[in-house]
Formats: structure tokens, sequence, C-alpha cells
């Protein structure tokens, strides 16, 4: 990535405060132990053991007050996250033109790229992208334009070997994560355990391996700028390198995130926000790059099935008090398109009503 090119350079308002010794923290941190002894959240049921209910209370809390958490006793094994850091600094360690055989473009829209802008400005880093489960065995929707899966098909790099398996092993246990914290907030929601997970029969949801290289200027650049996430949930693990920054809701403060250790950083995306009629906001955030030290992050974007027509839960909807504030869009249709749009400049459409 060497000199600093102009096309990475923010606008002066969107340049990151360097500041030594910055003072990290902010997010819930949220202990997740009363689910690994819990059988079930089946139903919706105040005879729920009090930890479970203090726990989907603290999840309600931080959705509304953050739209971000980091939680810890996850259940998920840190040494297979380990391995697959391992095989994620191996592929992003190889030579560029090794990278570039497995690019992202209009004909697979996953891969490699190091290209990408946000908000007109190009992020500091690079990435390689997975789907978790192959489109093509996804069962047929009905409705239009089932062509367009063939374009999410995984590209695997030859190099390192295990990478596939790795990826492969950890989508299975991140992706239980995933589903158990969408139950609670289903249950913070006021809603049954389940109500949300019919969603995600036959999800796309998808793998992010980020490596953020040290900056010589990171004031003028940032690694990812400032975004909201389009998906479901975002479970991220990181390093512990920090450089995640999440904008606070009560005064737009950008707070930098603390690592901490074996923990995993959890927000609410467009979609959570649309299906809770608002309740919960997706909230703005970025990623701050240093000089010194390169970064990994990977991010699991729990995403919808394919077909899904994604509105306002109905029972969070009531004409009169609390009318649908979104109109309802198509989340396959919606993500192809916006995964294109970063080669045809297609607009995006926006579901505010
Ligand atoms: C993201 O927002 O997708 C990545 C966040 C990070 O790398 O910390
Ligand atoms: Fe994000």
């Amino acid at each position: 990535m060497g000199e600093v090119d102009p096309a990475y350079i923010q606008a002066i308002e969107h340049r990151p405060k360097i500041i030594s010794g910055l003072e990290a923290g902010g997010i819930p941190l949220i202990d997740l132990s009363p689910l690994l002894s819990s059988d079930s959240l089946e139903g919706y049921s105040k005879d729920h053991p009090q930890a479970i209910l203090d726990l989907v209370e603290e999840i309600k809390g931080a959705c509304k007050d953050w739209g971000f958490f980091q939680v810890i006793n996850h259940g998920v094994s840190y040494d297979l996250l380990r391995r697959l850091q391992t095989a994620a600094k191996e592929f992003f360690d190889l030579p560029l033109e090794e990278k570039r055989r497995v690019t992202k473009d209009e004909e697979n829209l996953m891969g490699y790229y190091d290209t990408e802008h946000t908000k007109n400005v190009r992020d500091w880093r690079e990435v390689l992208d997975f789907v978790v489960v192959d489109p093509t065995v996804i069962p047929h929707s009905p409705e239009p334009d089932d062509q367009r899966l063939r374009q999410i098909n995984n590209q695997w790099p030859e190099y390192p070997s295990d990478l596939r398996e790795v990826c492969e092993e950890y989508c299975r246990v991140v992706e239980k994560l995933a589903f158990n914290l969408l139950e609670l907030i289903s249950l913070s929601l006021g809603l049954p355990a389940k109500r949300l997970n019919g969603f995600f029969k036959d999800q796309i949801s998808y793998i992010r391996l980020n490596h953020y290289p040290p900056c010589p200027t990171p004031h003028l650049a940032l690694g990812l700028g400032r975004h909201k996430d389009s998906g479901a949930l975002t479970v991220l693990a990181t390093d512990d390198i920090g450089g995640l920054e999440v904008k606070r809701k009560t005064d737009g403060e950008w707070i930098r995130v603390k690592t901490i250790p074996e923990s995993y950083i959890i927000n609410v995306g467009d979609v959570i926000q649309v299906w809770s009629n608002d309740r919960y906001e997706s909230v703005e955030h970025r990623v701050v790059v240093n000089s010194e030290k390169e970064r990994f992050s990977i991010p699991f974007f729990f995403d919808p099935s394919h077909y899904e027509m994604v509105k306002p839960l109905e029972e969070l909807v009531d004409e009169e008090k609390e009318p649908a504030r979104f109109k309802e869009y198509n989340w396959g249709k919606f993500f192809c398109k916006r995964k294109l749009s970063n080669f045809k400049k297609l607009p995006v459409e926006n579901h505010q009503i």
C-alpha cells in the first residue's frame, strides 16, 4: 500500500484523533455464562432462571443505548479462532499477485480486494470474504432472480491449504453463537426466543478476514471509514491491537472499543433495526489504524435468507401508536446490488419511510 495516495485521505471532520494513552472502553461488557448452563431459551417465559432474565435485560439496554456490546464466556473455542487468525495472516503475507488470483469481481462477489472505498475515500485495509453456505446448494425460491446467487460463490486460495477447512469449522461455531444472541435479542424485544430464527433458514451469512497494515499517516486515513452494517448481527473477533471506534448515541463522540482477550464484539445491523421498527438502531462505526502495528479482525456477518422480505415485525407495529417506519425489501436483491455497487456505482436504496 506504500505511499499515501490522496485517495486515502479523509476530509478534516472525519479524521481520527490520535492521542497517546487514549482512554478506551464504553460499550457494555456482557457475560454469557448463564447461557452455557441453560438448556434452551424456548418460549418467552417468566420462568426462565433469574440469571437469564437479567441477561436479557442487559442485552436490551446495550442494544438500545449503544447498538454494540462485548461478550465473554460465549462458548467459542479460542484455539479454533487462533487457527483461523494464523491462516489469515499466512494468506495476507503472500505476494500481492498471489492474493489477486482470488480477486472479487462482478462475476464472483466473494474473494480478495484491497481497493474498497467507504463514502468515496479508500480504506487502509485488504480483505478476503467467504460465504458460509455455498448459495448454489440453497433451495431456490419461487421469487425472481436466483441467477444472481451464482455470483456469490467462494474463491478459495491455494495457500494456506487449510484455510477452507478452518473457515468452515469456525463458521459452524460462530453461527451457533449468533443464533444464541439472536434468541436473546428476540426475548429482549418481548418476543418468543425463536421468533427470528426462521429468517435464517437458508442464510447467506459470510465471514470477512480483514488486514489493516501499519499506516504512515494514521491521522489522515482510516482502516475502514464510518459506516453501519447492513445485515442482522455482526459477531466480530479482533486481535489485541485496538482500532474499532463506535459513535456514541448520546453525543456523537467516537469511542474506542477496548480489546478484551477472547471476547467478541457484537453489533446490531440495519436488518434488526427494521425488524424492531427502530427500537434498536444500527450504529455507525469505523476503524482507526496506527503507524507501528498491523491489525487483523474477523467479522461474521449474520444475514437472513436471500428470499426473505425484510420489514418491521407485525408484533412491533401498531397502526396508531407505532406505525411501520420502513418499507419492505428483499434481502438477497439488496445484498447483491450492494456488492455490485462497488463495481458499477449503483445507487443503494434507503428503506426508511
Ligand atoms: C467492520 O466494521 O466490518 C470491521 C470492524 C473492525 O475491523 O474492527
Ligand atoms: Fe462494520
